[in-house]
This record gives structure tokens, sequence and C-alpha cells, in this order.
């Protein structure tokens, strides 16, 4: 390969700006239509039980539903939704197959809250063990502590009785050598000059979208000589190109009115190895009140920290906002830690998932999604499963980290994950 991140994001900084992503917007021109407005079906006419969670745990949520409304416990409930993508090798946001650290090793995070007792379990940092939104509740229920952390909660694991396993899938494993590769122009990864496909790097004179063409069709290209499937391929270069942080949350009411909540997540793809974002933090990632609500997020951790989202919006249920209304006051303090420059949070996003004791739920976001036809959705069951579009807080699309020029239409076509 010829080509750097560094030069990617050299270049298109300037793209952006010429293509008018840099402007200063004013928030409230920004503001998404239906960001100030309620959904009076889903907060007035509240029904019970109900299960609320992000997007991919829509395949379990029905049997969960079943277990919930068989008189099962609402964290079981939910764990029995975020076990799904923590056990499917296919979901690189979570659990096995999750995309690992900068040293292509996995570390998974995870927190619980129970209603009905009042405690909180959480592990940070985890190798090795899959289901680690079991082992946050197996330290709430088996230890005096509310959370703990790499070496330590790896052995209190294994000392529970979870199996250690390698949680690097050959994909995943893949997908990281490819993304250590593209950010090779300083040390020996990538294959060098005696291979014969090596030629010296391009001199800068092609116009942006030719140069865009070219890195991608190469990484595309050393993607398949990894031996990644064809209909993968453009998939793991998206995954090299903007890093993600994928999760899921799940929140938890029963007819009796007990809630719960849990998230658990494999984290940024290649951090730095012992970086924890939102989803291990008891009040950012998830919080669970029982005499108000429950809520979680997914999305940019280290500014949900900033703002303990999931605590924020409780607190806010608390003092009587709705759960789209609290919500959106934890999104707009994420846009005040920037001023409001759309400069810098076009380059972040952030879904919270929120539910009322009553059975009130919202699912709100900081963009619309990632582009048009792409929405932001959640999962919703209150007898009826259904995915439902998260209400945003600002009109258009957020633009993944680190910034690029815009990718040529051709090569979007063929696959949702470059779109
Ligand atoms: N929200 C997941 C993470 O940032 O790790």
């Amino acid at each position: 390969m010829t080509f750097s991140r560094r030069d990617f994001v050299k270049s298109s900084v300037l793209g952006a700006v010429a293509a008018g992503v840099g402007a200063h917007a004013a928030l409230p021109e920004a503001l998404a239509e239906n960001s100030q407005q309620g959904h009076a079906s889903k907060e007035d006419s509240p029904k019970r039980p109900v299960i609320i969670c992000a997007h991919n745990g829509y395949a379990y949520t029905e049997a969960a539903y079943a277990f919930l409304k068989s008189g099962g416990d609402t964290l079981e409930a939910g764990i029995r939704v975020v076990k799904g993508p923590e056990d499917d090798p296919n979901d690189d946001s979570v659990g096995l197959g999750g995309l690992p650290n900068e040293e292509g090793v996995v570390e998974l995070d995870s927190c619980c809250m129970h209603g009905p007792t009042r405690r909180a379990g959480s592990v940070g940092g985890v190798r090795n063990i899959k289901n680690v939104s079991m082992v946050g509740r197996a330290v709430m229920e088996h230890t005096g502590h509310v959370m703990l952390v790499g070496e330590g909660a790896e052995k209190f694991a294994v000392a529970v009785g979870f199996p250690r396993e390698n949680l690097l899938t050959d994909r995943s494993r893949k997908i990281w050598l490819l993304w250590k590769e593209f950010n090779s122009d300083r040390d020996w990864w990538e294959p060098g000059m005696a291979d014969p496909h090596w030629h010296p790097p391009a001199p800068d004179s092609k116009p942006q979208a030719d140069l865009w063409r070219d890195r991608i069709q190469q990484l595309q290209q050393r993607a398949a000589d990894l031996g990644i499937e064809p209909e993968f391929q453009l998939a793991a270069v998206h995954r090299v190109l903007f890093p993600p942080t994928g999760t899921i949350h799940c929140s938890v009411l029963n007819d009796k009115g007990e809630m719960s909540g849990i998230t658990t997540t494999s984290g940024l793809a290649f951090k730095l190895p012992g970086r924890c974002g939102d989803s291990p933090i008891i009040g950012a990632g998830c919080y669970t009140d029982q005499d108000i609500g429950s809520a979680g997020a997914t999305g940019a951790g280290e500014e949900n920290i900033k703002v303990a989202g999931a605590h924020t919006i409780v607190e806010n249920m608390r003092h009587g906002m709705s759960p789209q209304e609290a919500g959106m006051d934890a999104l707009k303090r994420i846009v005040r830690n920037y001023n409001g420059d759309m400069t810098k949070l076009r380059y972040m996003d952030m879904t919270y998932y929120v539910l009322r004791k009553d059975g009130a739920y919202a699912g709100v976001c900081l963009w619309e999604g990632y582009s048009p036809g792409n929405p932001h959705k959640f999962t919703v069951h209150d007898g009826t499963l259904r995915s439902e579009v998260a209400t945003p807080l600002l009109k258009g699309y957020s633009q993944e980290w680190p910034p690029f020029p815009p990718i040529p239409e051709e090569l979007k076509k063929d696959s949702y994950y470059l779109k």
C-alpha cells in the first residue's frame, strides 16, 4: 500500500470545509423539527411490560419478552437480549468477535443495575470472557464491590465459573490486520519493497475524489488478499477508515413496575489497551432508578461520560421531563460541551434509550443517522415487537471520525457500510 491515514486526514479537512461542513451552524437552526415534540402515543398511553434496546437486540427481544411475561426477573430478561449479540461472532461490536484494541486483543465492558434490589455491577477491560453482561451481574451478586476491571475481573469471572475463550474471530483479526497495515507508514507492518505489488507513494496531485477511489480500492484489494469474504470487504474497509463504537443497551420494565438496565460492548475499535468508554460506567452507559425509570446509551463513549448521560436522563425524568425531553436535554449537554460547534459535533453521535416506570419510552439521537435512508433505529416491545426510528436533536447526518473527503458515489452503491 502506498497511502497513509495521515494523508487522508490532512487532505480531507480541506475537503470538508470546502463542502460547507465546516460552517459553525447556529444550534437553533440545526435543531431537527421534531426534537422538541413528544410522542403522544408513546408517552400518554404507556403499556407494561416494556423492553427497549438498541437495534441489534431485535432478534432476541421476543423470547426475552415472553420470559418477562411469565414472571421472569427484569435483569435476567435484559441479559437474554444482550447475550444474543455477545454470543454472535458476526456482531463485531459486542462479545465474541468484537473488534479488538490496537494490539489485536478484544477487551469488553459492561454494567447493569437491578431496580428491585437497587444494586449495580460492572466490569471493564475484560479479556477472554465472552458474556461480560453476566460477569457484571456476578460482581453485583457475589461480591461487596460494584466494579472490577482488567485482570482482576477476568480472574473473578473464571473463579465463578465463566470459561476462558479466544474472543478474536478470524474475521475480526483480519480487519484489525487491515487497520494495522493501513496506519503503517511509520513502522514495518504491511508488505515491504520486496513485495511484487509494492510501489512508491503517489504524488498528491490527483483530485481528491480520485485519490479516495484509489485508496478504497487498494484497501479492498488488501482485504481480499487477507482472505476477507467478498461480501464483507467493503464493510471491513469501512471499519478500518472509521473505527466504530457499536454497543447494546437494554432497559426492561415488568407489569409489577420493576425495572432493570444493562449495557455491554467491545468498545471503540482499535482503542488503546485499557480504554474504557461509557458502557461500564454506572450513570453513563446505563442507569436505573426503581422509583423513576431506566436509560442507556450507544455511541461516542467519551462524550457520554462527560454528561453522565444515563443518570442525567433519569434525574430529568425525576424532575418531571418526559422520556424524550429528558434524553434531548442530555444530548444538548453534549452540544454545549462543544459550544454548538458543528465542525466538531459532526464527528460524533449518540443514541439514548429511555424508559419511564409507567411504560412511556423514547429513543433519541444526536443526528438523524449516518446518511439519508439510514436513520438511527431502536427496538421496542410492549406487547408488539417493532423497530422504531429514534428522534434526532440535530438536522442532518453525522460524519465518522476521522474526517475524510466524500466517498465517490460509485463506491457507495454496492455497500450499506460505505453509505
Ligand atoms: N459506547 C461504547 C464505547 O464508546 O465504548
